[in-house]
């Protein structure tokens, strides 16, 4: 397992274990047995449990927006070594230069027809990069490619009959 594999993993398993945490607060707080039959609920009770849930909702995004915030790709742009354009087409990917030395590079992927994902895998076959294509619009996502090899590119997003050969290739030399 590599450490991409394992980030997902982790993070899949945490994101269970609070789904079931809620899922077990919501089953504990409704079951009608708790409440006596007849009595009023307690709506100043409610209120703060929703205020702690308000808070507790804002923490968590505060603090994956910290935590995500430096991994954002595009604030690293300014540092690319080299730009390779990419054309996205029913049903290829054509890179231009299709080599490059190691470094970070920046690709900017256009679409000529409908809706592409680029995704780019390392020699190793893992992916280190994605974003999706739209027609009329270039995006931008920039990779560091340390090793070098042969990189492959493949469509992640059902774009016609032959998706699933929708593959380009770009070299990465020392
Ligand atoms: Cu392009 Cu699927």
């Amino acid at each position: 397992m590599n450490a991409t594999q394992l980030t997902i993993t982790v993070m899949y398993c945490a994101v269970t274990a609070i789904g079931v945490v809620a899922l077990a607060a919501v089953i504990a707080t409704t079951r009608r047995s708790k409440r006596e039959a007849g009595s009023e609920p307690n709506i100043e009770k409610m209120e703060r449990g929703e205020n702690w849930w308000a808070i507790m909702t804002v923490a968590i995004l505060v603090i994956l927006f910290a935590a995500t915030f430096a991994g954002i790709p595009w604030l690293n742009r300014a540092n690319a070594d080299s730009t390779v354009q990419v054309r996205a087409l029913q049903f290829a990917f054509v890179a231009q230069p299709a080599s490059v030395p190691a470094g970070t590079i920046d690709f900017e992927v256009k679409s000529d027809d409908v809706s592409h994902g680029f995704a780019l895998y390392d020699p190793d076959n893992v992916m280190v990069a994605q974003i999706q294509v739209l027609p009329n619009v270039t995006s931008t996502v920039t990779a560091k490619l340390d090793k070098p090899g042969p990189y492959t590119i493949r469509c992640l997003e059902f774009c016609g009959f032959n998706h699933h050969n929708m593959i380009g290739r770009i070299e990465v030399t020392q």
